[in-house]
């Protein structure tokens, strides 16, 4: 194809533009994490995640009863028994590498949990204790 630099400019910015609006726009664990903090407006705590994700929520469950206290580890999950994949980026490296699937996550799993959904500052919280733990 004969396209100058223009097009070449235009079409990139078209892919970039669907892949946007897709979600599909791979990311890492700390470009989701600065984005979280930026939308709270305030840094991020990694003991406070570890309390709000292993600690109770007045509910049947927390974040723990399937993704386990340690979650470098398999999960289980609460009602149906399947096995989860770690949570922890550095013991499973798809995890917080495809923003619309944690969004999902977040929004279904806050809601069995807490009853609402997260705040960016709870998400920012719990995934900057995610990536404080080592395998
Ligand atoms: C009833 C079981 C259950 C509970 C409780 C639960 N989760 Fe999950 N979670 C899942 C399942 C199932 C998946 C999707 C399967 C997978 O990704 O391995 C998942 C996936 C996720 C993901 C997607 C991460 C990614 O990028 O791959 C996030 C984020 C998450 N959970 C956070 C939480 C948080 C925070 C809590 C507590 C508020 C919580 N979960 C409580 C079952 C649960």
């Amino acid at each position: 194809m004969n396209t100058t630099p223009g097009t070449r400019h235009l079409i990139a910015m078209v892919v970039c533009a669907i892949a946007a609006v897709s979600g599909a726009r791979a990311a890492t664990p700390a470009e989701l994490l600065a984005g979280y903090s930026a939308q709270a407006g305030a840094a991020a705590s990694p003991e406070r995640g570890r309390a709000f994700f292993t600690g109770p929520h007045g509910r049947e469950w927390s974040c723990s009863s399937c993704h386990g206290i340690t979650p470098t580890q398999e999960g289980k999950h609460a009602s149906t028994g399947k096995v989860i994949a770690p949570l922890a980026p550095a013991a499973h490296a798809e995890r917080f590498t495809n923003p619309a699937k944690a969004e999902k996550w977040f929004r279904r799993n806050c809601n069995d949990v807490v009853g609402r959904e997260c705040t960016a500052g709870e998400k920012a919280d719990v995934l900057s204790w995610l990536l404080t733990l080592k395998r």
